[in-house]
């Protein structure tokens, strides 16, 4: 039995491939450095969902159209985020949508970009702000997060981010999605089902401690001693290390190129570009032989900053980008006809024979 399922091959996809040893995310036959910053968010989507769902032809505007059907369900529900962190917000909302709704795919887009933002402000006691059918998917986002509009850079950083996760292989978060579509559970319930396995700090909750790394650093000056100071106490450096990518993570390339174009307007970028190449150094002086470079949380932690959204916020904006890649992978499951259900090996105490 293998913990954890390593290596374990459990689907079969034309989705996305992660080639951990040479660093490449191939998404649909392309590699990521083709796509993001290139194709919108929204034709991504349409070219992952190709031959998946027919009826997705002009996917700005029926993705714009699945923002307003979402925003009427959940507008009402707005009073009920108070209190609530951004993902359960979020994870309320998207459990709100009725199976009975139609369009199921582009619901789930256009219903987790809504849901992101609603919760995002209802931490803060904000109120929601109605989605604009016609915009573009990342700055509508934007727009609805933040209660103003965003200008274009910023939109195109946030476009790229979502490209950037829109798919990953056959994480926690995607095979949970699939799990759930082998029951016939319907899509819905598959997106559900990912956001909650993503809201693990082992998986999607993770972004926010790279910037807890760079607070407790400082500046520049004081990067090499505090770095070197940390390893000597066993901690692990924020944003480094992946278990699949044993060379550099290619979604931290796309995103420092994205994160980079907004650095003349946030200093911490230029700053967290200084304390990258201290930290690749201290690694490689400290860990020899174990290939540890920047991964996706590193520049995920500093774009989503530079774009003023919270910390706690950042899971949500993961999930939004990540949700096309579960209805993807979920109605490629759900075609298979066949519910997964694999074995246990039973290790408890046996009933006492009958004497
Ligand atoms: N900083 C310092 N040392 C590290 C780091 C790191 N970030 N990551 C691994 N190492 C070291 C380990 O201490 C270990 O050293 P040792 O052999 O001297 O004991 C060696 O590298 C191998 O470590 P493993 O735990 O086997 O590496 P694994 O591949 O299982 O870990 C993980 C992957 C969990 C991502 C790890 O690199 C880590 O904790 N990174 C920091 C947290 C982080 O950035 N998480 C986000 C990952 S991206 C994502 O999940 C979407």
């Amino acid at each position: 039995m293998k913990l954890g399922l390593d290596d374990v091959v459990a689907a079969e996809t034309v989705l996305s491939h992660v080639d951990g040893e040479a660093g490449r995310l191939i998404i649909r036959g392309h590699d990521l450095e083709e796509l993001a910053g290139r194709l919108s968010y929204e034709e991504t989507v349409a070219m992952l969902w190709d031959g998946l769902v027919p009826s997705f032809v002009d996917p700005r505007a029926v993705i714009g159209a699945a923002r307003v059907r979402a925003f009427g369900h959940f507008a009402p529900l707005a009073p009920h985020l108070t209190g609530l962190t951004p993902v359960e917000g979020m994870r309320l909302l998207l459990a709100a949508l009725p199976d009975a709704e139609t369009d199921h795919a582009s619901l789930a887009v256009g219903a987790a970009a809504v849901a992101a933002a609603m919760a995002v402000r209802g931490t803060k006691g904000l109120l929601p702000v109605a989605p604009d059918p016609l915009m573009g998917h990342a700055a509508d986002l934007l727009r609805m997060l933040r209660g103003a509009p965003a200008d274009q850079g910023e939109a195109e950083a946030l476009d790229t981010y979502l490209v950037t996760v829109i798919d990953h292989g056959l994480n926690a978060s995607t095979f949970t999605a699939r799990i759930v579509a082998s029951t016939e559970a319907g899509l819905l319930s598959s997106v559900v089902a990912g956001l909650c396995a993503l809201k693990g700090p082992l998986h999607g909750g993770a972004p926010g401690p790279v910037l807890d790394m760079l607070d407790a650093i400082g500046s520049a000056e004081n990067a090499e001693a505090w770095l070197d100071d940390a390893i000597g106490r066993g901690e692990r450096l924020m944003g480094f290390g992946h278990r699949v990518y044993r060379v550099r993570d290619p979604r931290a390339d796309v995103l420092k190129a994205a994160a980079g174009r907004l650095r003349g307007r946030d200093n911490r970028i230029a700053f967290a570009e200084a304390a990258e190449k201290v930290a690749l150094k201290v690694l490689e002086r400290r860990k020899p032989g174990r290939r540890l470079d920047t991964n996706v949380e590193f520049y995920t932690a500093l774009l989503l900053e530079a774009l003023g959204i919270p910390r706690e916020g950042f899971t949500p904006l993961f999930a939004a980008g990540r949700t096309a890649g579960w209805v993807a992978h979920a109605i490629e499951q759900a075609r298979t006809g066949r519910i997964i259900r694999p074995q246990s090996r039973y290790v408890g105490p046996w009933p006492a024979e009958a004497a």
